[in-house]
């Protein structure tokens, strides 16, 4: 297999269930996903980025059922409306995959198929506490830890006996356990990996792989009576999107092979074991690349409470769609990425708080800092991007050209791409947008300082009026270069109206964002980009 270059990233979201339609918590892992893929993208790095739809299992079988609909259609149809909203979202995956497709399932038997050459993969019985709603087996530990109740569902978990085929997992506890000890960042954040450790000191115990009381899901390829059990299933998919799986020499597919190993798999905490332990173990077993790194966000609770329908305070597609088109797109990813969950506590969706947020970042320092700048070249530059004494070539340096009023813009908006660029490739979307955002509110502070309102009243300070209104602009832009991955509708039109363009693979982002990319003499017209929403939300919260 091809090794990773250094330029090349792979990000996943989890595959969803089909038995569920879309909600805040399936978005916000993909606008996670998707910020850190545009970005990574700007930067000029060969990235894959992968989302889909988990359609197998009891649940899927059952919820069909009871719609008097075969899974397949069940599946066709829920995976329809995951891949637009998606696609509603701007959500930039280069690939879809369903783990109904034909080449994921040839992969995944060739894959258990190894697996049983190898012994890895055995027939044996098994015991156990089992979790229905989740498909998930307990140990007796953790069963009484839980009380016998499933902590999802809170219906009892039941004693259930099967002839499975078995995943050798204990053989791999000694290997992750040295995984672990030289991978500290393996598992993020810090808190979640601790968990992870604790759990793998009770000890592993072989896991059962196969299923005989439902038929929807891959057959075992050396005993149909059986099926893949859906975990297993899914979690391949992070490799058989890549057709890592396939015979060598298929045309075409080849080529997504060297994005392997992952950069990150990003998941919700709950399904962290499978990423960090099951996953990591499967694939020592095969031999491949383990992933750099399993990123564990927590959850989107709401209006102070868990997310629930009876409660009415569930985000669906419905709800959002009402945030959409009251605040816009940006607004809507700004949110989910500024307030989200991201670290190792929940994160409370508030619809006071969503209008809050709008208006303080997005109205009044994102869209008022642009449009103040652009409405002032218009006022005192014809709209003409002024030439200013500092810049290479105009004449000699004056007083002003750097350091005015005790800013130093460009030295500022060096260290927010710095520092952006930093807390990205960690996976730390917070400090990387509170670093771009925070160059906006210096330049609204320059000026505040500054007064260029006033400046333009002397004739004689035509000159130092240049240079501010230029360092404006051109901050303004920078700023807007790092913003971009997220709020993706409104940057673009910035840059239209700066009159400049936006990174390709040509001018990547260290290259744009580089000061001095604004050229006097540039024609810009001024924005009104984040109009104020007048009517706040209700006091029940919803909009
Ligand atoms: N199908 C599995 C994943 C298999 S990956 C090999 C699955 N699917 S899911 O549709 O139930 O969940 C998808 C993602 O949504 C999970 O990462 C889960 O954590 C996330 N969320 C579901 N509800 C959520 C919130 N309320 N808040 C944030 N994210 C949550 O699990």
């Amino acid at each position: 297999m091809p090794a990773q270059t250094d330029n090349t990233r792979y990000i996943t979201t989890p595959i969803f269930y089909v038995n569920d339609r879309p909600h805040i918590g399936h978005l916000y892992t993909s606008a996670l996903c998707d910020v850190w893929a545009r970005y990574e993208r700007l930067s000029g790095r060969d990235t894959f980025f992968l989302s889909g739809t988990d359609e197998h299992g009891v649940k899927v079988e059952k919820a069909a059922l009871a719609r008097g609909i075969t899974p397949k259609a069940l599946a066709d149809e829920n995976s329809a409306e995951f891949r637009k909203a998606l696609a509603e979202f701007r959500i930039t995956n280069d690939h879809f995959i369903r783990t109904t497709d034909l080449e994921h399932e040839k992969q995944v038997q060739a894959f258990v198929a190894t697996l049983l050459q190898r012994g890895d993969i055995y027939l044996g019985e098994f015991e156990g506490w089992y979790d229905e709603g989740q498909e998930e087996y307990h140990t007796e530990t953790k069963a009484k830890e839980l009380n016998y109740i499933s902590p999802i569902s809170k219906k009892p978990l039941t004693r259930a006996k099967e002839n499975n085929f078995y995943f050798r997992l204990s053989k791999f506890q000694k290997p992750l356990e040295e995984f672990f000890a030289v991978n500290p960042k393996f598992v993020q954040p810090d808190a979640r990996r601790n968990e992870v450790l604790g759990r793998l000191r009770e000890g592993l115990q072989d896991v059962p792989i196969s299923r005989t009381n439902f038929t929807w899901g891959i057959p075992m390829p050396n005993d149909p009576k059986h099926v893949i059990y859906v975990w297993i299933d899914a979690l391949f998919n992070y490799i058989t999107a890549l057709g890592l799986g396939e015979p060598p020499h298929n045309p075409g597919r080849e080529a997504r092979q060297r994005y392997w190993p992952a950069t990150y798999h990003i998941i919700g905490k709950e399904i962290l074991w499978f990423h960090a332990v099951i996953w990591p173990a499967i694939l020592m077993a095969l031999e491949l690349p383990l992933p750099r790194c399993i990123y564990a966000h927590s959850f989107w609770i709401s209006e102070g409470q868990k997310m629930s329908k009876s409660l009415g305070n569930f985000i669906d597609l419905e709800a959002i769609n009402r945030y959409v088109q009251t605040y816009g797109l940006d607004a809507w990813r700004w949110y989910l990425i500024t307030q989200g969950p991201l670290g190792a506590t929940d994160a409370n969706f508030a619809a006071q708080q969503f209008h809050d947020v709008y208006h303080s970042d997005l109205v009044n320092t994102v869209g008022n800092c642009a449009s103040r700048v652009t409405a002032m070249i218009g006022k005192y530059f014809d709209g003409i991007v002024p030439a200013t004494s500092d810049q290479p070539g105009s004449g000699p340096a004056t007083s002003v050209a750097s350091g005015i009023a005790g800013f130093d813009l460009p030295g500022a908006a060096k260290l927010a791409v710095a520092q952006t660029t930093e807390a990205m490739e960690l996976f730390d979307l917070s400090t990387a947008t509170a670093s771009a955002i925070g160059l906006l509110r210096k330049v609204d502070a320059f000026i505040n300082a500054t007064e260029p309102f006033k400046v333009a009243k002397d004739p004689n300070r035509k000159d130092e009026l240049a240079t501010i209104l230029y360092q404006c602009a051109e901050s303004v832009r920078i700023a807007s270069l790092l913003l971009e991955p997220i709020l993706c509708v409104k940057m673009p039109e910035l840059w239209t109206a700066l009159g400049v363009s936006g990174p390709t693979t040509e001018t990547p982002l260290a290259k744009l964002a580089a000061w001095g990319g604004l050229k006097p003499g540039t024609k810009v017209q001024k924005v009104a980009l984040y109009p104020r929403v007048e009517k706040p939300p209700t006091a029940g919260g919803s909009i």
